[in-house]
């Protein structure tokens, strides 16, 4: 598994998210394995929320005495700075303590979550402060935070159906240095509904990608700023297929213009 820097760390590229996949009133034995099999890959940086319902729960949960193997990135998610405080305790409940990076969700309420988020930094409480939002109508405003000099780190959308962060939010990223987590690179299951025949596939087998969600990861870790890429998935076997895309060769311009065609519009 292919390490980048993430805000003066390094991170695995492939990750895992937990948006919708581990919303579970307890943990099973499919959510247990898809973390197993995550630290065992080394897809270690794990993503959550508390806009995820128990999520945030059951990922603490699964990982259990593994903690330490993981970089944990959670969020903050409301317009109340009292649920605020409520929730970033709640989360650091889950974890052990510690976050290792702190996110605004969607930007809601920024300039007092920053805030927020810096105090406990000072604490010791988390490492690095970051935003994210997953609507290219926010990315002037998440432009402005990022060049605040505030945050590590931004999470965004990208995959072939989604492109509007190359336009200026990855070279801006680059050129500030700061890390990118790279949400839905399967556009939410959208682009996995139906998957390119092996044929279709051949021209890219070069580039050891022998899946279409292999494929898909790819063409998002093939930016030079992404840091790491976090699908989330409910089934094991899926999630070692996701961690099997963590190492290069990357695509350049021929192999991303195929993955773009086989997606369709
Ligand atoms: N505003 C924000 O900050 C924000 C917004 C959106 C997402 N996120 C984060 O980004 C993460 C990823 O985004 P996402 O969950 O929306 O979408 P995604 O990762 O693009 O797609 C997830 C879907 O793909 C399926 N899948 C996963 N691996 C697969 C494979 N190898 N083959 C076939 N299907 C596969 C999963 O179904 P199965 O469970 O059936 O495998 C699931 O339905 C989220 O979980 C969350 O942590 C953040």
């Amino acid at each position: 598994m292919e390490h980048r820097p993430l805000a003066g760390r390094t991170v695995p590229v492939v990750g895992m998210g937990t948006s919708g996949t581990f919303d579970v009133p307890a943990v099973d034995e499919a959510r247990q394995r898809v973390t197993n099999i995550a630290l065992d890959a080394g897809a270690t940086f794990v993503d959550s929320s508390p806009m995820y319902g128990d999520a945030e729960r059951i990922l603490g949960a699964t990982l259990g005495t593994r903690r330490p193997e993981a970089i944990v990135a959670t969020k903050i998610w409301t317009s109340d700075d009292a649920e605020a405080e409520h929730q970033i305790d709640t989360s650091l409940g889950f974890f052990g303590g510690h976050v290792e990076v702190f996110q605004v969700h969607n930007l809601v309420a920024w300039p007092t979550r920053l805030d927020q988020l810096e105090a406990r930094r000072d604490r010791g409480q988390l490492d690095v402060v970051a935003a994210t939002h997953w609507q290219a109508s926010a990315f002037d405003e998440l432009e402005q935070i990022m060049r605040s000099g505030r945050i590590g780190a931004i999470q965004v959308p990208y995959n072939p159906h989604q492109r509007e962060v190359e336009a200026r939010i990855l070279p801006l990223a680059q050129d500030l240095g700061l890390g990118v987590i790279l949400m839905r690179p399967f556009a939410a299951g959208g682009l996995v509904d139906r998957a390119p025949s092996a044929g279709e596939l051949a021209p890219l087998a070069g580039h050891d990608v022998t899946t279409w969600p292999q494929a898909l990861l790819k063409y998002g870790l093939s930016h030079p700023a992404v840091s790491v890429s976090i699908p989330a998935t409910s089934r094991p076997a899926r999630m070692a297929e996701n961690a099997a895309a963590g190492d290069g060769p990357w695509f350049g311009p021929e192999e991303k213009a195929i993955v773009e065609r086989l997606a369709g519009g």
